[in-house]
C-alpha cells in the first residue's frame, strides 16, 4: 500500500492518542508533531520519533511533505489551525467539537471542499463496533423501527480548567452525532435544561431531541458525577438494546432474546484514523464529514440556547 505522511497539532492528552495510532499502521508515517508547549511537543516528538514544530504556520512552511493532519488542540482554536492546514492543501481529522461555533464549523467546510482535501470530525464513537453491531440491528430491522434512543454520559470534573466549551459542546456532541446517526435523519425539534454548577459554562444537561413522528432521544450528561458512566439504550417497535461502553456489553432483545458476542471489540480510536488514512489513499468520502460536524455542532448551540432560556424562565 502507498504511505501518507501526516503530522499531529497538538500533542497533549488526545493529540498523543492520535500520534500512538499513527505510529503504528504500516500504510502511514508519523513526520512531526506540533505543539505551543515546548517541553510537552519535544517530549513527544522524542516519544514517537518524529520532528517537532512549535506552531502549526511553522509547520506547514516545514519539509516534511505531509498529505493530512490531525488537529488535537483547544476546542477555542481547533477551527484556526484545521483553516491553515486546509489553506496548506492538507487533509484534515479535526477534533470535536469541530469549531466554537457553526459559522467557524461552515469556513472550514467550504474551504475543505474548494481544496479538494478530506475534511473529517472526530467522532470516534461511530468507529465503535459495538455502535456499529447496534446500528446494524436497526437497520436490519432486528429491533422494530426506532422509537427512543437515551444516552448517558456522567464523569467527576476534568482535571482542566473549563474555559472554552461547557459539557455539550465536549461531550453531549458525541451523542448528539450518534442519535442523527441511529434515526438516520435529523432532529425536528431541540429541548434542554440543566442548572450550572460552574460560573462558566453548564456543567450537566438533559437534551431532548424530537425527530418527529413520536421518535425522541433523551442525552443526559453531567460532570458531577463520583462515577464513569457511558451507555446508550434504544427501544424499537420490536425489540431493544443496550450498550455499555464501559464495561462494554451490549445486549440486543429482538423476538428472540440475542446477547452479541459476534464483534469484535478493537480500538475505536485506531479504526477512525485507518478509515481517514484509508479514505485519503483511496479518495473516498469518509464515514464522518464536514457536514455531521457541522449539524452536530448546530444542534449543541441550539440545546445550549434553549438551556441558558430555561434558567431564565424559573427567574
Ligand atoms: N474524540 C474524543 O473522544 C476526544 C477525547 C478527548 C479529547 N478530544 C478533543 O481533543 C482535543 C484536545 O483535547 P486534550 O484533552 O488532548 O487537551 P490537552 O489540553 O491535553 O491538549 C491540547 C494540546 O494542544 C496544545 N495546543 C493548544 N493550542 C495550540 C496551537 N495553536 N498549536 C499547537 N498546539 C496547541 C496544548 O499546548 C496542549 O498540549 C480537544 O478538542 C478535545 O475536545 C476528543
Amino acid at each position: 500500500m502507498e504511505n501518507i505522511n501526516v503530522a499531529v497539532i497538538g500533542v497533549g492528552h488526545f493529540g498523543q492518542r492520535h500520534a500512538e495510532k499513527y505510529k503504528g499502521f504500516s500504510h502511514v508515517s508519523l513526520r512531526a508533531v506540533c505543539d505551543i508547549d515546548q517541553e510537552r511537543g519535544r517530549a513527544a516528538a522524542q516519544k514517537y520519533h518524529a520532528n517537532y514544530y512549535r506552531s502549526t504556520s511553522e509547520l506547514l512552511e516545514g519539509e516534511e511533505d505531509l498529505q493530512a493532519v490531525s488537529v488535537c488542540t483547544w476546542p477555542s482554536n481547533l477551527a484556526r489551525n484545521a483553516e491553515l492546514a486546509i489553506s496548506a492543501g492538507k487533509h484534515v481529522m479535526v477534533e470535536k467539537p469541530m469549531a466554537l461555533n457553526v459559522p467557524d464549523a461552515e469556513i472550514l467546510a467550504s474551504l475543505a471542499e474548494k481544496k479538494r482535501v478530506i475534511l473529517s470530525v472526530g467522532f470516534l464513537t461511530r468507529f465503535d463496533p459495538k455502535l456499529q453491531r447496534l446500528k446494524k440491528a436497526i437497520v436490519e430491522g432486528t429491533i422494530g423501527d426506532l422509537v427512543q434512543m437515551s444516552s448517558r454520559r456522567d464523569s467527576p470534573y476534568p482535571d482542566k480548567v473549563l474555559d472554552d466549551v461547557g459539557i455539550v459542546k465536549d461531550v453531549a456532541i458525541h451523542d448528539i452525532d450518534i442519535a442523527r446517526h441511529l434515526f438516520g435523519s435529523d432532529p425536528v425539534e431541540i429541548r434542554a435544561t440543566g442548572t450550572p454548577h460552574n460560573p462558566t459554562f453548564e456543567d450537566n444537561a438533559e437534551i431532548t431531541l424530537e425527530f418527529g413522528e413520536g421518535r425522541t432521544a433523551i442525552i443526559e450528561s453531567n460532570w458531577l458525577s463520583k462515577d464513569s458512566i457511558r451507555q446508550v439504550c434504544v427501544t424499537g417497535t420490536k425489540g431493544s438494546s443496550r450498550l455499555d461502553y464501559l464495561s462494554r456489553e451490549l445486549t440486543i432483545l429482538g423476538e428472540a432474546q440475542l446477547h452479541v458476542t459476534d464483534c469484535p471489540d478493537e480500538d475505536p480510536l485506531g479504526q477512525e484514523l485507518d478509515h481517514f488514512t484509508s479514505c485519503i489513499l483511496k479518495h473516498e468520502k469518509p464515514l464522518v464529514t464536514a457536514l455531521d460536524g457541522i449539524k452536530a455542532l448546530r444542534i449543541a448551540e441550539e440545546a445550549v440556547k434553549s438551556l441558558q432560556a430555561s434558567q431564565c424562565h424559573r427567574l
